[in-house]
């Protein structure tokens, strides 16, 4: 290993020797840690790192008008939408998907390595729970949703199928994930088909272009951002894994998503019939002005309906062409976080305002390298409600995506032909569908009714259990509960 006086000499000829400042107060363990590491950066490349960071962030981008300017909608022929097509197109979409998922032939991906601080936990997000009446954490309804379509897939081409779960981490969540999984006996699925593996991570650095301490004896990384994907596939194998398996098709997605429906066969067969080799979930957009969001096409539809909603469908070809040949061009973006560090007298300081800049890879980046792009519009309410926020935010928080949950599964269940009765046991007025919607005072629905992932996957199959029953509010369809439910066979 290299000495200290070494190591001294190349971080001072790249500006960084303040790393060392509290070396004279260190253990020989924690100085041997902290030259490894300082090592494994190579104080050249960290350098480099450093000035580009610090430039990169003197020229941020101005802010949203200027992006609208140069917005423009989706050629519509690029386009697919769950919404607007007839019963029979979204039929052979859904027909293919499932085909494709009893052959074997697709994975899901999950984007679990940020830190989530806006969320504010101290655990991986998967982890969080957001008081639903289950408790059900993010994780196990998606592993769930899983099982549910794997499921029925199985049943309509009668096979016995595999969706593996690919679940990328990073130094911050592998650990308590993989711990979590064990606690929870992996949810019942099979440990063989949840394959976790770790992205990279970079130094965190001042805006005059100091790499951070967060520790006396440790530099301050952050994950590479969920761009970071292409080249944690390499390092890992992750695609050899893939082809070994006869995996084809990949539907990669956040962790916050309450709503994702994971390897959603209308997707999935959307894409294939296609023949796009990258694709993505599209919704109306929240995010720009109401005028702009409200201008219409000239067949009155919507001009910008494709907000990106981080639901990716890639070939395992297509990745195999990134993590090749494109990963190295993709752009490093500027985060502004909080990033904790310790002061001149070495104690720990957790900043109140962003004082630092990690830099960042976006999993979407890649979309430029695609031959054939598609992008497939799906409803807000159905798809799309992420938990980003505490909920001291208005939005994106733990309520809102309780309540997105719920609202659905209330909406499910009363288009199955249920009743309900609030908790004082009164009989609410009938209403179906999207009217249902309307008479939510404060968002919540008006009983609350959730359904696991593992009785209905999107809704599907519920008449059987739900047609004119009245049902006391809370109510929790579960696999017990539907056995109950269901109508003796003679
Ligand atoms: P976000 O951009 O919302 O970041 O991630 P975050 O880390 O979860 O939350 P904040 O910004 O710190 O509050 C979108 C998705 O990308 C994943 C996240 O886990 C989430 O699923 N992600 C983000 C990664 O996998 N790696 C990263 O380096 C960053």
């Amino acid at each position: 290993m290299a000495s200290e006086q070494d190591v001294r000499a190349q971080l001072q000829r790249a500006g960084q020797d303040h790393l060392l400042r509290f070396w004279a107060d260190l253990a020989p363990e924690s100085r041997a840690a902290l030259l490894a590491e300082l090592a494994s950066l190579e104080p050249d490349a960290l350098r480099e790192h450093c000035q580009r960071a610090s430039a990169a962030c003197a020229q941020v981008p101005g802010p949203l008008p200027d992006l609208e300017a140069r917005l423009q909608p989706l050629p519509p022929e690029l386009v697919g939408s769950a919404i607007r097509c007839d019963l029979e197109t979204r039929l052979r979409w859904e027909e293919e998907g499932f085909r494709q998922i009893a052959l074997n032939k697709v994975a899901v991906l999950l984007l679990a390595g940020g830190q989530g601080t806006r969320l504010g936990v101290t655990y991986p997000k998967g982890m969080y729970q957001v008081g639903l009446p289950s408790q059900k954490t993010l994780y196990q309804l998606q592993a769930e949703r899983i099982r549910r379509v794997e499921q029925l897939a199985g049943q309509r081409l009668g096979t016995h199928c595999t969706v593996p779960w690919y679940i990328m981490t990073s130094e911050f969540t592998l650990g308590p994930t993989i711990k979590f999984f064990k606690e929870h006996d992996f949810f019942h699925l099979d440990p063989a088909n949840v394959v976790l593996f770790e992205q990279r991570m970079l130094p965190a650095v001042t805006f005059e272009g100091k790499a951070i301490l967060e520790r006396k004896d440790k530099v301050a990384m952050a994950p590479d951002g969920n761009g970071g994907l292409y080249s944690a596939l390499a390092d890992h194998q992750i695609l050899e894994d893939m082809k070994q398996r006869g995996v084809e098709f990949v539907h990669v997605y956040c962790v916050d998503n309450i709503l994702v429906r994971l390897a959603d066969p209308a997707f999935i067969g959307f894409c294939v019939l296609r023949g796009a080799d990258c694709g993505a979930k599209v919704v109306e957009y929240s995010e720009i002005s109401p005028e702009t969001a409200g201008l219409r096409g000239a067949d009155g539809s919507l001009l910008y309906n494709a907000g990106n909603i981080c639901n990716h469908f890639f070939t395992r070809d297509f990745l195999d062409m990134v993590t090749r040949e494109f990963e190295p061009l993709l752009k490093l973006h500027v985060a502004v976080k909080k990033v904790p560090y310790v002061d001149e007298e070495g104690n720990l300081v957790k900043p109140l305002r962003p004082n630092g800049i990690k830099m960042e890879k976006f999993v979407f980046d890649v979309f430029q390298f695609a031959k054939n792009f598609v992008a497939f519009e799906v409803s807000r309410e159905e798809e799309f409600s992420p938990l980003k926020n505490a909920d001291t935010a208005s939005r994106d928080n733990p309520s809102t995506s309780r309540r997105a949950l719920l609202t659905q599964h209330y909406r499910w269940a009363l288009q199955a032909g249920a009743h309900f009765l609030d908790v004082h046991g009164v009989q609410l007025p009938e209403q179906s569908g999207e009217e249902a919607l309307s008479f939510l005072p404060n968002g919540d629905p008006p009983a609350l009714c959730e359904i696991s992932p593992l009785v209905s996957y999107s809704g599907e199959g519920l008449e059987k259990y739900l047609q004119g029953r009245i049902l006391q509010s809370p109510f929790l369809l579960d696999e017990d509960q539907a056995r109950l439910l269901q109508p003796q066979e003679c």
